[in-house]
């Protein structure tokens, strides 16, 4: 049976390291409130103008691509995940594909606008072409650069201390090889909280406030010549261009669907929890995943985190901790390696592979 497996992967964060400290001396927040409530002591942030969503992607992208032993031009299709794009449109995949120079092949570009799960839905659609013979080389890339687009003052400190930069990229291949690759992946979602975690100005909806939702908000542009889509002075005085998230909502939902669809996609394949080699958690709050192992029954040494160095990445998060895991001999041949992420949408998932 063909599955597709990873043949390459790679990641890349940006240099500049943002401490807790670094982070108090703009905002009302400290280290210890930071680590107390997310495990965060550090994130990177890319450099303004030399580095993009892209750049980083295209990073880690190359590492990907060469430990596949492949040629960037045999690269016949790129996933490309992320919710803080370089440009409103085009997207980051043919922007990626003009960065690592194959825009000859003329391979299609996908993006996926699934925040938090984005990387997961990502193979799961590249498994789906792969299986059935469609493309061969699939490049499926998470990257974000969260440092240009949050609010540095105190009212958005509950956001901002979270988030950090850095792109992870994997090259899905196939394999008819006996119980290996991807054995089953399981995406779900549910529209009804959608601004919970969201980021809605500026937007199509024609005036809105992630606040105050019963009241849509009349930006004062029906009479001018531009559409609504297009920033206002409103939106800069009122702070309203800034991610929104209802910390608790999100934590009680993440809490509940994490171990929900590792379980359903162990029973898909038939395994059980104690199969589980090693955890990949989207690191999205270090509570969140020290609970989801509580649940599961998992020993330290069996879920990987890096949130406290990195920040929660968002797409980049689950690729970039997989490459670290690899990279530290921690996932050996055979191993029943499971991906989960929950996150804005929602949206949520999980896959299982066998190294
Ligand atoms: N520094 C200091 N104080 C802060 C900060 C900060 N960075 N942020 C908020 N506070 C204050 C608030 O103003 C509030 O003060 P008040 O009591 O005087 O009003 C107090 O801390 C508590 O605020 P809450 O928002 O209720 O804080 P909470 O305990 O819920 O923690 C957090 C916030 C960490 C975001 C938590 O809700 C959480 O972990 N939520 C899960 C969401 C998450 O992890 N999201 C990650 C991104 S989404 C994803 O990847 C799935």
């Amino acid at each position: 049976m063909l599955r597709s497996k990873i043949g390459g992967i790679g990641y890349y964060v940006p240099e500049k390291v943002v401490t807790n400290d670094d982070l108090t001396k703009v905002m009302d927040t400290s280290d210890e409130w930071i680590q107390e409530r997310t495990g965060i002591l550090e994130r990177r942030y890319g450099k303004k103008h030399e580095e993009t969503t892209t750049t980083m992607a295209a990073r880690a992208a190359a590492v990907a691509i060469e430990r596949a032993g492949i040629r960037k031009e045999d690269v016949d299709f790129i996933i490309f995940a992320t919710l803080s794009p370089d440009f409103y449109f085009p997207g980051c995949g043919v922007l990626l594909q003009r960065e690592l120079g194959i825009t000859a092949s003329e391979a299609g570009a996908l993006d996926i606008r699934n925040q938090c799960s984005g990387f997961l839905y990502g193979i799961s659609v590249a498994d789906q072409f792969i299986r059935t013979g469609m493309y061969k080389n699939v490049l499926v890339v998470g990257s974000e650069m969260h440092s240009m687009g949050l609010d540095f003052s105190t009212s958005g400190r509950n956001v901002t201390v979270i988030f950090g930069d850095g792109a992870g990229a994997v090259l899905l291949q196939p394999t008819e090889e006996e119980n290996k690759g991807i054995l089953t992946t399981c995406l779900h979602s549910d529209g009804t909280y959608a601004e919970k975690l969201a980021l809605i100005n500026p937007g199509a909806h024609g005036g809105y406030h992630a606040k105050q939702l019963e009241e849509p908000v009349d930006y004062g542009y029906p009479d001018s010549k531009y559409g609504d889509m297009f920033v206002t002075q409103r939106m800069l005085d009122e702070g309203m261009l800034f991610p929104y998230m209802d910390g608790q909502f999100v934590f009680k939902m993440a809490v509940q669907k994490f171990p929900e669809v590792i379980l359903e996609a162990l029973g898909k394949a038939g395994l059980k929890k104690e199969d589980i080699t090693m955890l990949i958690p989207h690191q999205a709050n270090l509570r969140i995943s020290q609970f989801v192992q509580r649940r599961l029954g998992l020993r330290d040494d069996q879920i990987w985190n890096n949130i406290q160095r990195f920040g929660n990445t968002t797409a980049a998060s689950v690729p970039i901790a997989l490459c670290e895991a690899y990279e530290a001999g921690a996932i050996k041949s055979g191993d029943l390696v499971c991906l989960a992420a929950f996150g804005s949408g929602f949206t949520w998932g999980a896959a299982l592979l066998r190294w």
